[in-house]
Formats: C-alpha cells, structure tokens, sequence
C-alpha cells in the first residue's frame, strides 16, 4: 500500500512539506509506504482547453511535471494534496498543474482515498481546503476527514510544527487515510459498474 503526497509549494522544505511529513511519518508508523513529490519551482503551464488528453489520461504538453505527477497518482493507492494558501486560494503553480492532472485523467483516480492540506499564516485556509477538495469530489475520490479541517499555521517549519492541533489533525488524517485503506484491502469489494456519464449543460434546447 503507497501513499502519494504531494507538496505543492514552491519550497521544497516549507511549511507545506512539514505539514506533508507529519502525515507520511503516520502512515509509515502504520505500516504504509510513502512518497513525498515536489512539485518544484519552474513555470507550470495552465490547461488551454485543447481537449487533446481526453481519452487518453496524458498532458499533450510534456515540459513539466503533469504527466509525471498523473502516473504517480494512477500508481498510488492514497493520495494527500498540499498547498500554501495563496490570496486565499491555492497556490498557483499547483492549481495550474491539478487542472491539467485531473481534466481527463480524474477517471483514472475513482475510489482512491484522498486528503486535503493546506499550510498558511493566518488566513485564507479554509477555502483552499474546499478548492482542493473539489478536485476528489469530481473524481469519485473517497475524501478522508480527520477531527477538523486539515490546515496547520506558519510561515516558517518551526511554526508549523508548534500547532500542536494543527499537527494531530494531519496525524488523525494520516490515521485514518491508513483505516480506509486497510479497510479497503481487507474487504476486496469491486466498485459498483458505473453509468455512461450524462453531460448537460445550464442552457434550454431550442424546441
Ligand atoms: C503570494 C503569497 C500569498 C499568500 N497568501 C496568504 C494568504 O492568503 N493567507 C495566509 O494566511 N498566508 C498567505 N501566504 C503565506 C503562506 O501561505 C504561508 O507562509 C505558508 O505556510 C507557506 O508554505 P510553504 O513554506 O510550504 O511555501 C502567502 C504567501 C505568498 C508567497
């Protein structure tokens, strides 16, 4: 069993990946592999809508870490996305990089079990943790909860690691990712055959 998290601040041992270590060392303590990936600090490319990756669960742009990132998620078990709370939201070069990962490929992550991060100063951290939640709640991800929403406060490591709640949040989530997976394993139930996926847009048909 392996989990995925992925830190996407443009730190490589920031707040973020504090947050992220507190979790994987939990899932190791519970006899889970982990993989922390950076997502680094180059330029990530946002998604153009070309619609080239429909169907075949791959990036047509190949000059960053996309594609890397699709495979390793497709190879995982789990997954943890981490952010920096940027403005409120999440930060940049991640939310450029989740739109490409998950607009064809999410089909590829249903009922992989999977958790929110997010690490700022102040403000700003609840919001972010619904905006990545969105992208589990449109892949068929179970979302795993914890005893609040997964945030820890800091703009330093030092910081973070002394949000004791903070830190035993990340820990009960770590815990609990690691029950589901258990669970999951154990039981060996198949998903359910899944429908023919219905698109409708907001708009009335003429006639
Ligand atoms: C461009 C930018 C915007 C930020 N916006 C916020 C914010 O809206 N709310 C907040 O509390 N912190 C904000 N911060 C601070 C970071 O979220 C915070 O320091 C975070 O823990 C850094 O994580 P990292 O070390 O993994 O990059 C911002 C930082 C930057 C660089």
């Amino acid at each position: 069993m392996k989990v995925l998290l992925i830190n996407g601040s443009p730190h490589q041992e920031g707040c973020t990946y504090t947050a992220l270590s507190e979790m994987a060392a939990q899932l190791e303590k519970r006899g889970v592999e982990t993989e922390i990936f950076w997502i680094g600090n180059k330029p990530i490319r946002g998604c153009i809508d070309c619609k080239s990756c429909w169907g075949k669960g791959a990036c047509v742009f190949d000059d960053d870490c996309a594609n890397t990132c699709i495979q390793k998620i497709i190879a995982a078990d789990g997954v943890v996305i981490g952010s920096p709370v940027y403005f409120g939201g999440i930060a940049g070069g991640l939310k450029c990089l989740l739109d490409r990962v998950f607009y064809d490929a999410k089909r590829l992550y249903s009922h992989k079990p999977a958790a929110a991060v997010v690490s700022c100063r102040r403000g700003g951290a609840g919001s972010t943790f619904d905006a990545i939640n969105k992208y589990f709640t449109i892949s068929s991800m179970p979302v795993v909860s914890s005893q609040y929403w997964n945030s820890v406060h800091g703009d330093r490591p030092e910081e973070v690691r002394a949000d004791k709640e903070g830190m035993q949040t990340l820990r009960l989530a770590a815990d609990n990712m690691a029950w589901l997976l258990r669970c999951r394993e154990a039981a060996g139930v198949e998903p359910f055959e899944r429908e023919v996926r219905v698109k409708t847009s907001f708009y009335k048909p003429e006639g």
